[in-house]
């Protein structure tokens, strides 16, 4: 809890000491001295004169880099299921979860019945959820699941584990990145008040519920003191609130009445779409991955192969390098006026034409909008509609292998899923790509790549040959990429 706002003694003396007619000047001036000396004294140190608001973002001089830095094991995950999807759902949590190394549990609304037990150890452990009948608000709840599944901060709390500096919400259907979550998490103090999440990639769902709400089935994360304010209050939160439907919306609207408003991370991905996300997911920011969410509302994320095999096989990737997931790399083959996009450890995508960057991190409009009634614009960012144009349109190359390499590289392979099935592009001379069956990616090992530092790459191709080459390596001073 932030501590209460005091005044020295010393300028409370001075106070009474003043005569009644003069006592406004005073207030003003002792204002401003108390304001200076504030600024100068104490920027840095909110203990003697704690002015500075708990939830404004660490500034550097925090006391937190005092502690060690955050790890996995400050983190707590708070799995929200429930019996019926949990049988089918399973499979997503387990396949980021880290047996006997992240900490969480999974939250049901019922004791798991026979089929489920004996419960295993590679899952995380259960919860039964409060039983939200005992609430005084219960005959007034619009949505009862949402409230239980609100809820669950307050369960969470209540397990007691005070070594926590981080409770993560999500759903049983979200995929976590946890190495990059925890390198994220180091950006900000803990120790203050932090709500960080994700906005939905559909308009229409920012401005239904919140632009200031993090959306739960992307994940958020909210810091130890601001999960205990809001466990504090939040039974009489859901009374005010009782007619909202959406636990992310509750939340959202508990937090903000508490003071605390939403910081937004680029690689929190909801997934508020429809059909192929693989142009999305092609042009992801230079920003570390988090999370992906909805693979019940999409399809596989690999043409070849089913959701849950899809997801194994992303995390196969992860495994080598969670810095460099999805992250979008582009170079050019100058000799062939090609050029080359890598989403790292999912993607390839070769260009008969020399594309600029500010055109290419725009995602292709593979997929299709949330709402499907809705008019356009539907989406948070701008995308490039689909053509049969040559020249814009990109040979596709997915994921395949990772390995090291024996000079101590990673090495990821892309293969071609299917032909393009157009003519080659004619207004940059006739070098047709569709030789190209293999792209090999060579990227460094051993070191995370940092954060939100943007890399650049070298295409390696010998004309004729149906593979070619991209090296991943720092980016030149003042590197243009066009
Ligand atoms: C900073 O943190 C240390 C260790 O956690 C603590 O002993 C100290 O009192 C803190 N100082 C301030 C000014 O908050
Ligand atoms: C986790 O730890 C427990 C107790 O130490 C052990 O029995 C269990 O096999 C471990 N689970 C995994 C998946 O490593
Ligand atoms: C491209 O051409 C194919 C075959 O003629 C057609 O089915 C498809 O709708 C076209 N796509 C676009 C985006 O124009
Ligand atoms: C590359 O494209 C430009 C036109 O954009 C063209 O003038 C040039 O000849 C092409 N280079 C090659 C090697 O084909």
């Amino acid at each position: 809890m932030p501590s209460k706002r005091t005044i020295p003694n010393i300028l409370q003396q001075k106070f009474q000491e003043l005569p009644t007619p003069s006592l406004f000047k005073s207030i003003a001036i002792n204002g401003l001295i108390l304001f200076v000396f504030y600024d100068f004294f104490f920027h840095c140190d909110n203990r003697p004169l704690d002015l500075s608001l708990p939830f404004i973002k660490s500034s550097g001089c925090d006391n937190s880099s005092n502690s060690p830095p955050t790890d996995l094991s400050h983190i707590g995950f708070i799995v929200i299921s429930s019996l019926k999807t949990w049988k089918h759902r399973r499979a997503y949590t387990e396949s980021w979860w880290r047996p006997n190394v992240t900490r969480g549990y999974v939250f049901l609304d019922k004791e798991p019945t026979q089929q489920f037990l004996p419960w295993p150890s590679t899952f995380p452990q259960y919860q039964i959820n409060y039983d939200i009948t005992k609430l005084r608000a219960y005959p007034k709840i619009v949505s009862q699941v949402q409230v239980r599944m609100v809820h669950s901060i307050l369960d969470m709390y209540r397990v007691g584990d005070k070594s926590l500096r981080w409770f993560i919400m999500c759903d049983d259907d979200t995929l976590f990145f946890v190495d990059n979550l925890v390198e994220v998490l180091q950006k900000y103090d803990h120790t203050k008040y932090i709500y960080v999440g994700g906005n939905s990639e559909s308009i229409k769902s920012n401005a239904r519920y919140s632009f200031d709400m993090g959306f739960g089935g992307a994940g958020y994360a909210l810091s130890y003191p601001l999960a205990e304010a809001l466990s504090k209050n939040l039974d009489d939160c859901i009374e005010r609130y009782h007619y909202l439907y959406v636990s992310d919306h509750m939340a959202q609207s508990c937090l903000a009445d508490i003071g605390v408003s939403l910081n937004l991370e680029k690689g929190i991905h909801q997934i508020d779409l429809h059909s192929d996300i693989s142009g999305l997911l092609s042009s992801h920011p230079q920003s570390p991955l988090l999370s992906l969410h909805h693979f019940d509302a999409i399809d596989p994320l690999f043409p070849s192969k089913d959701r849950y095999e899809s997801i194994q096989h992303l995390m196969k990737a992860a495994k080598f390098d969670q810095s460099r997931m999805l992250q979008q790399t582009i170079c050019y083959q100058r000799e062939t006026n090609w050029s080359f996009s890598v989403s790292w450890g999912y993607s390839t995508h070769i260009y008969e034409s020399i594309i600029p960057r500010s055109i290419l991190r725009k995602p292709l409009e593979t997929f299709r909008p949330w709402d499907r009634i809705s008019r356009p614009p539907h989406f948070m960012f701008n995308t490039r509609r689909l053509t049969n144009n040559s020249c814009e349109t990109p040979h596709v190359f997915f994921f395949n292998s990772v390995e090291y390499t024996p000079d101590n590289q990673v090495l990821t392979t892309y293969v071609r899923s299917s032909p393009r099935n157009l003519p080659h592009c004619s207004a940059t001379g006739s070098h047709s790509a569709d030789p190209i069956s293999r792209i090999q990616v060579f990227s460094p090992s051993g070191k995370r790549k940092k954060y939100e530092v943007i890399e650049c790459c070298d295409v390696e191709y010998e004309v004729e040959t149906n593979v070619a080459g991209v090296k991943m390596r720092s980016c030149m001073k003042d590197e243009v990429i066009a």
